[in-house]
């Protein structure tokens, strides 16, 4: 990150090192090393649960950040993905997925990156109550892409400014989305996928939540959603997408909260049309039909007849 520090982030930041953003991108940049590294090698893949798939690198990273950011702020609290709760009462907790992106790892497919997302909890926050997105990085070590954001002062890939899309019709977006790898006969995105390729440029599933949310800022994609994520997967998404310009909310357009799961972020100028449609879709309407194979290999075999 560069430039000067904001005034109000200074005054909110309590006692958090103006540093802070520079250390953690060191900590990504490292952790991103190790990883590259076990995608050069390949890795055994084992099992969480259904297809849901981890490796050594997804913990091996987990480890790493987890130590270094113990040395680096003692006080701060850790949520990861892979396990780490430390100091969860603490006033700063960061949100980190070691590797978000794991399938695509495991194939050896070039897409996944560090994800690490801080909020602030002042004292007296409720537990069931979301503190303020201090700072988001998120580095994708294939490409070294390295997007950061920190509340008040922007967001940057690769300390340039970025900003989210100027696109203000659904029918020009390119959009993103992800699948989950747990429950997954229970997830109706397949409808949400189908709808919403029909009605715009197209949709991109490219398996790495936080790279698909740092796109959203980056105005390489208009719009991402998913369903199901955790905020391992989102908090430093977020604060990009936020910094540079756009509107993240739930799918009814409500304000966003890191246990909301269902996540709808935008360039802002696509935000109510994509609303809109949600809702029309959870009201059953709005719905093409989608053909059957059958129906396509009868349809297939009447063409050619006549
Ligand atoms: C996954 C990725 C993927 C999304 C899944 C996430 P992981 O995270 O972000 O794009 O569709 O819902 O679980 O498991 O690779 O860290
Ligand atoms: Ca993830
Ligand atoms: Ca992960």
């Amino acid at each position: 990150m560069s430039g000067s520090v904001h005034p109000a982030a200074q005054v909110d930041s309590g006692s958090l090192d103006p540093d802070f953003v520079a250390k953690t991108v060191e900590i990504a940049r490292e952790a991103g090393a190790r990883l590259r590294e076990f995608f050069r090698e390949g890795v055994e893949t084992e099992y969480k649960g259904d297809a849901d798939l981890v490796t050594v690198a997804d913990r091996t990273a987990e480890k790493l950040i987890r130590m270094r950011l113990s040395e680096a702020f003692p006080g701060h609290g850790i949520y990861g993905e892979e396990g780490t709760r430390d100091r969860l009462e603490g006033e700063y907790r960061w949100y980190v997925d070691p590797l978000d992106g794991t399938t695509n790892f495991a194939h050896g497919f070039p897409q996944f990156c560090v994800s690490l997302g801080l909020e602030h909890r002042p004292p007296g926050t409720a537990p069931d109550r979301d503190g303020t997105l201090e700072a988001g990085v998120v580095y994708d070590p294939m490409r070294d892409e390295l997007f950061t954001a920190r509340r008040g002062q922007g967001a940057e890939l690769n300390g340039k400014p970025i900003r989210v899309s100027r696109a203000s019709q659904l029918a020009e977006a390119l959009l993103a989305t992800g699948f989950p790898s747990r429950k997954r006969h229970l997830s109706p995105n397949i409808h949400f996928y189908h709808e919403f390729t029909l009605r715009s440029h197209g949709v991109r599933r490219a398996g790495s939540a936080a790279l698909d949310l740092a796109y959203v800022a980056a105005g390489r994609v208009d719009a991402f959603w998913e369903f199901n994520l955790n905020p391992w997967d989102t908090a430093a998404g977020i604060l990009l997408v936020t910094e540079a310009g756009g509107k993240v909310t739930d799918f009814a357009g409500q304000p966003y909260r890191l246990e909301s799961r269902e996540i709808l972020a935008s360039n802002g100028g696509i935000h109510a049309e994509l609303v809109h449609l949600f809702a029309e879709m959870f009201a059953g309407r709005a719905l093409a039909p989608i053909p059957a194979p059958p129906d396509y290999v009868r349809q297939l075999s009447g063409d050619k007849g006549s």
